[in-house]
């Protein structure tokens, strides 16, 4: 009998650390409870195809030549090639459903996500159930195609859960310790380009050419204290560096009036901290605080119009369940 197989992989969020990252500071990201989950079963075809449906429509991919394919969720064909060519399986006809709660383009590793979990479900469905290093490998290989090269947070985060360090040339470490917290992701909902927000951000950066060394220093001090403080479960010490991250980022150009807000009432309510993440220019906030300042928070922020998602942050990376 055919086997079925369901996985589902987070999506990720900066905690701290982007900008800085471009110019070789450590950056940390952390997993969320906002999940993508995939569904592989065999069918019977003539090829070893891929045939995937999800909300963004439907594809059919034959593995041996995915460069064929054109649309967002072809990626996952390199990542099925990859999984035949590294475990030397003769490749099934596969049948894939995508359902995913991570919203799409708003810097939460939503194709990361994806990519995991197909991976691990594909395998799955040949009888093999991967280590996570492998299904990473194979998730990279469809995150190339989506975004040409990119530096493996996101598909990292998505395998292993957790939080994970990165950094340029050094790579990206998932971190051993589990920590787990609520926050609130705050969506302005206000569009923004990444690649413009880096160049802003790179040229208010060589405005301050002579110092530009100390201050990636003291952004890698703040991320690797901010490891520290959050395996020790001083939370609100955490949250007082998401606020002077947040300045440091505002102070580069990089915020607009609408995060400052969300900081602002984050502040105003007790939260620990709150901080733009990801590119800024527009795009999200997020918010840690206890049970009494995250209701508020969220109260305040849908009152403007903005989208909140509560999440536990730091969650498990990949599941895989066959039957
Ligand atoms: C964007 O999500 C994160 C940035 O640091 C850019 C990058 O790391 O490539 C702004």
């Amino acid at each position: 009998m055919s086997r079925t197989c369901v996985a589902s992989a987070p999506g990720k969020v900066i905690l701290l650390g982007e900008h800085w990252v471009v110019s070789g500071s450590y950056g940390l990201a952390a997993s969320i409870s906002l999940r993508a989950s995939v569904e592989c079963k065999e069918i019977s075809c003539s090829r070893p195809e891929v045939r995937i449906a999800s909300s963004l429509g439907g594809v059919i991919i034959d593995i041996r030549k995915p460069e064929k394919c054109s649309g967002p969720l072809c990626g996952l064909g390199y990542a099925a090639k990859h999984l035949v060519g590294i475990l030397g399986i003769e490749p099934l006809c596969v049948q894939c459903r995508v359902a995913s709660h991570i919203p799409v383009g708003a810097g939460l590793g939503s194709s990361a996500a994806v990519a995991v979990a197909f991976s691990a479900a594909y395998a799955g469905v040949h009888g093999v159930e991967l280590d996570k290093s492998l299904i990473n490998e194979a998730a990279y290989a469809a995150e190339e195609y989506n975004h040409g090269r990119p530096s493996g947070i996101d598909n990292t985060v998505a395998s292993y859960g957790g939080l994970v360090l990165y950094k340029r040339g050094l790579g990206v470490k998932p971190l051993e310790s589990r920590v787990e917290l609520d926050a609130l992701i705050v969506n302005t909902r206000i569009q923004r380009s990444t690649r413009r927000a880096v160049e802003y951000f790179q040229r208010n950066l060589s405005i301050l050419e002579d110092i530009r060394e100390d201050l990636i220093r003291l952004v890698d001090k703040l991320v690797l204290r901010g490891v520290e403080l959050l395996e020790k479960g001083a939370i609100e010490r955490f949250g007082r560096i998401m606020f002077l991250s947040h300045g440091l980022l505002n102070g580069m150009g990089v915020s607009i009036p609408e995060l400052d807000w969300i900081v602002h009432t984050a502040s105003a309510h007790g939260a620990y901290g709150a901080k733009l993440t990801g590119a800024g220019m527009g795009g999200s906030a997020i918010v840690v605080g206890d049970e009494n300042a995250l209701s508020a928070v969220e109260k305040e922020c849908k009152k403007r119009g903005f989208e909140v998602y509560r999440v536990r942050l730091g969650v498990e990376g990949v599941k895989l369940k066959c039957k």
